[in-house]
Parts: C-alpha cells; sequence; structure tokens
C-alpha cells in the first residue's frame, strides 16, 4: 500500500519506518528543509533506539522517501496520515495549528478521494473539524469526491518507540461511520500477527482515550510520589510499598515507580489540555489538576532535600549532576525533572557539572548562557571536585557505582537520588550520606 505521512517527529517518523519496514511505501512530507535532506541522506534528526537503521535500510530499499512539497504528497496514496505537534498554547490549550495547516493543504490539493487518518494527540472533536474543513473546501472547489478522517492517537514511548510501534499493545481507530474498515485491516495487519490488535470507536471517543491514557499513567506517578512523600514522613520505605500494593495485579507494577516527577513533551503538555478542554465544556475536573499539582512540587524534592542538608549555606558548593534527559534512552529534554533541579543550584549560587549519556549536545543548546555549568565526558569526570552528587534521570549505568571513588572524591560526601537507583543501607554503610525519594534519609 502507498502512505503519505506529514510530519516527521517522533510519531510521524518511527510510524514511517515501521510502516515501510512491512512493507508499505511510505512519502513523509516535512516543512522543515534541512530535516529533509537530513532525512534523505539517512540521518535521523532524533535519537531513538533502531530508527536510524530503520530508516536507512527502507531509502535502500526503495519504501521511503522524503519531501517538503506537499502537492507530491498529496497525490502520492490515497492513505494520508498527519502525524504533526499539538504543542501547548499559552493557556494550556493544545496549539492545533500545525493540525489544520496540514488538513488545509490536503483540502487544497486532492484530486481524488482520500483517507486522511489524524494521528496527532487532539482535543477530542478535532477529527470532525478536520472533516469539516476539508469538506467545506472541496465544495468551494467543486470536487465531487469524498475525503474520509479518522482519528488512530498513537501510544509509543520515547526510547523504545521503535518496538512500541512494530508491537502495540492496541491500535485505536475512531470512526465517525465512513471508515473503510478493510482498507484499516490491511494497512495494519502485519502488526497483529498473533491477534487483533485493532478496537474501532467513534472519534471523539478514540481523541479522549489517548487523553484518557496518558492522563491515567501520570496519575499512577503522582499517586505513588504522594505516597512517598508520607511514606518519608510516617517512617515507611516507599520501595517496600510500591512491592506491596504492585503485587496486587489489579494495580500492578508499572509506572508506580517513585522519583522527582515525570517529564517530557506528552504527560504535563496533555494534562494541560485535557483540562482546557473539560473548563470549556464547564467541569473542574480536580483529579487532573492534582496530579499536575504533585508533580510541579515533586520536580523541587531533589533541591529541597539538598537545601534541608546544607541547611540552605548553598553558595560555593559544587554539584555533579547524573542525567538531564527526562528520562533514559532519549536526548529529550522537554520539562525534565533536571531542569527544575538544574537552576534551582544555579540561582542558588553553586556551580554544577552535569553529564548525561545521550542529552549533552540538547542541554548545551538549552544552556548556552548559563554561567557556572559545565558538562563532562562521563559520570565519573563529573564527580571532579564536586561536594555532593544529584541523580535525576534512571539512565541504567547509574546503577553502578564506585563508593570508593565517591568517597574519595565528593568533598561532603553525600548523595541525592531522585530516583532511588541504590541502596540506602548500602550507601549508608560505605560512608556516605543519602537522601533519596520516600526513604528515611541517612549519613
Ligand atoms: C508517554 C506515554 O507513556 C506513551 O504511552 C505516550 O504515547 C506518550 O507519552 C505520548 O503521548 O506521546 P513518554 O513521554 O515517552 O511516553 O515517556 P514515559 O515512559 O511515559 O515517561 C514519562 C515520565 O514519567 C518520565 O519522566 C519518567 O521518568 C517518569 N516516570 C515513569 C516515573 O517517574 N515513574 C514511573 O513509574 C514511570
Amino acid at each position: 500500500m502507498k502512505i503519505s505521512i506529514f510530519g516527521t517527529g517522533y510519531v510521524g517518523l518511527t510510524q514511517a519506518a515501521c510502516l515501510a519496514e512491512v512493507g508499505h511505501r511510505v512519502c513523509c512530507i516535512d516543512t522543515d528543509a534541512s530535516r529533509i535532506a537530513q532525512l534523505e541522506r539517512g540521518v535521523s534528526p532524533i535519537f531513538e533506539n533502531g530508527l536510524e537503521a530503520l530508516l536507512q535500510k527502507n531509502l535502500a530499499a526503495g519504501r521511503l522517501s522524503f519531501t517538503t512539497n506537499a502537492q507530491q504528497g498529496v497525490d502520492f496514496a490515497r492513505i494520508i496520515f498527519i502525524a504533526v505537534g499539538t504543542p501547548a498554547s499559552e493557556d494550556g490549550s493544545a496549539d492545533m495549528r500545525f493540525v489544520f495547516s496540514v488538513a488545509d493543504s490536503i483540502a487544497a490539493r486532492a484530486h481524488e478521494q482520500k483517507l486522511v487518518i489524524n494521528k496527532s494527540t487532539s482535543p477530542v472533536g478535532t477529527a470532525q473539524r478536520i472533516r469539516d474543513r476539508i469538506l467545506e473546501a472541496l465544495v468551494q472547489r467543486g470536487c465531487n469526491f469524498a475525503v474520509q478522517v479518522i482519528s488512530n492517537p498513537e501510544f509509543l514511548k520515547e526510547g523504545s518507540a521503535v518496538e512500541d510501534c512494530m508491537r502495540p499493545e492496541r491500535i485505536i481507530i475512531g470512526s465517525d461511520g465512513e471508515c473503510d474498515v478493510e482498507l484499516i485491516r490491511a494497512l495494519y495487519k502485519p502488526f497483529g500477527r498473533h491477534h487483533e490488535k485493532l478496537i474501532f470507536m467513534d472519534s471523539r471517543s478514540a481523541e479522549l482515550t489517548k487523553y484518557a491514557a496518558n492522563s491515567m499513567l501520570a496519575a499512577k506517578i503522582s499517586f505513588i510520589n504522594e505516597i512517598a512523600n508520607l511514606s518519608e514522613r510516617l517512617g515507611a520505605d516507599i520501595e517496600m510499598v510500591r512491592k506491596g500494593i504492585g503485587s496486587d495485579s489489579r494495580i500492578g507494577y508499572d509506572f508506580i515507580y517513585p522519583g522527582c516527577g515525570y517529564g517530557g513533551s506528552c504527560f504535563p503538555k496533555d494534562i494541560q489540555a485535557l483540562l482546557h478542554s473539560a473548563g470549556q465544556v464547564g467541569y473542574s475536573a480536580q483529579l487532573l489538576e492534582a496530579v499536575e499539582d504533585v508533580n510541579r512540587r515533586q520536580k523541587h524534592k531533589l533541591f529541597e532535600n539538598i537545601q534541608r542538608h546544607y541547611q540552605g549555606h548553598l553558595a560555593g558548593k559544587t554539584f555533579a549532576l547524573w542525567g538531564l534527559a527526562f528520562k533514559p534512552n532519549t536526548d529529550d529534554m522537554r520539562e525534565a525533572p533536571s531542569r527544575v533541579a538544574l537552576e534551582a543550584l544555579l540561582a542558588a549560587g553553586t556551580r554544577v557539572c552535569a553529564y548525561d549519556p545521550e542529552a549533552m549536545d540538547e542541554a548545551r543548546r538549552i544552556y548556552a548562557d548559563a554561567q557556572h555549568l559545565t558538562f563532562a565526558d562521563s559520570k565519573e569526570a563529573a564527580l571532579e571536585g564536586a561536594h555532593a552528587l544529584v541523580i535525576v534521570t534512571e539512565w541504567l549505568n547509574f546503577r553502578i557505582v564506585d563508593f570508593s571513588l565517591l568517597r574519595q572524591a565528593l568533598a561532603d560526601r553525600v548523595i541525592f537520588d531522585g530516583r532511588n537507583l541504590l541502596d540506602p543501607v548500602q550507601v549508608v554503610g560505605e560512608g556516605l550520606g543519602y537522601y533519596s525519594i520516600g526513604r528515611a534519609s541517612g549519613s
């Protein structure tokens, strides 16, 4: 099958590579000429496990092509995906400019029947709005063919985007009656070899499913962080509590890891957008408000622990900071908890030497003008001259530490762990102070 995809961000590009990998022919369209030129050379503009290899393989096989020419993109296929960004507007609502601009582009250029599939995370009612917009433009152009619009939200995670896309747990199809079910089945057949992954529903329910899924996951994280804060005050150990509740299959172990808050381009933005939608229909979504409030507070937790330890006397101290990305296996720092900790430390007059396995270029770009911030080439190098260590991201190789090196390198012999990567008894036994999340501190 031939498919066009507007947008070469995480969602569009991963989807394109995976659709090509299973044998479809895919044309990607983006307005960013340098990005398209890069992609044509087989270079991925984003760091994502396995993505570049898939791009190169399918480019070479002639199943993948890239263009900035919208007409070429519209003419290429009957199936057209919209996979562009829906960033937060100032009032928290999703900025739908890019989605509607692609819809208008399709409406102005289509010469035959099309199936438009919206993959961008979009407020409830968007598929209907896209459809109305396109149909109105077609009437004005005097066209006598139809364009169908369906909602097909994406659930991939950064860091495992290719894997999630190749082996989806479900594929949500939101259609308002006009969808060609057999065409959709044929499109996604290679992704559901063992059992049917498609769940059909109306477009509004599909759009809300996406927001509900992200809100539910964020709620689990804020819930465990709330219990962690209580745990600390009540003298309990959140890691024990986590295991205790996770063993209940109705609760499960996933997404109940306590920490210094969730970040990323999705949870914070999507909850804000859903809150905005709730406000528009006169509903006060109190639980969603609380999920975000708890998270905002939790992002300050590391700095609070640091201040508590030093009783506010931070000026002149140097901190080694491990982890800048909002989570492991990505270089993405959008809404990352590291930014809150780092900025608070710099504002308090300290020096910070940071290390991240992937996000150093991004950090250098964001903090190009920051004084008293330096970057190290390795986690060990970041410790040189530091008084204390701050761990922000749960990268696997931060779990293994050389205690004798830490004892020798850290002048104040203390670790502030925002992800509970270490065993408190062991750390204290090794002669270091240790602050983590939801567990007693020790020194
Ligand atoms: C999230 C969802 O998990 C995806 O299903 C969704 O498709 C995606 O948003 C999206 O809407 O595009 P992502 O933002 O890539 O994916 O990252 P997650 O793996 O969900 O992690 C988000 C944050 O939560 C990270 O900062 C992570 O450190 C934190 N987290 C996660 C915790 O603090 N505790 C946990 O138990 C799990």
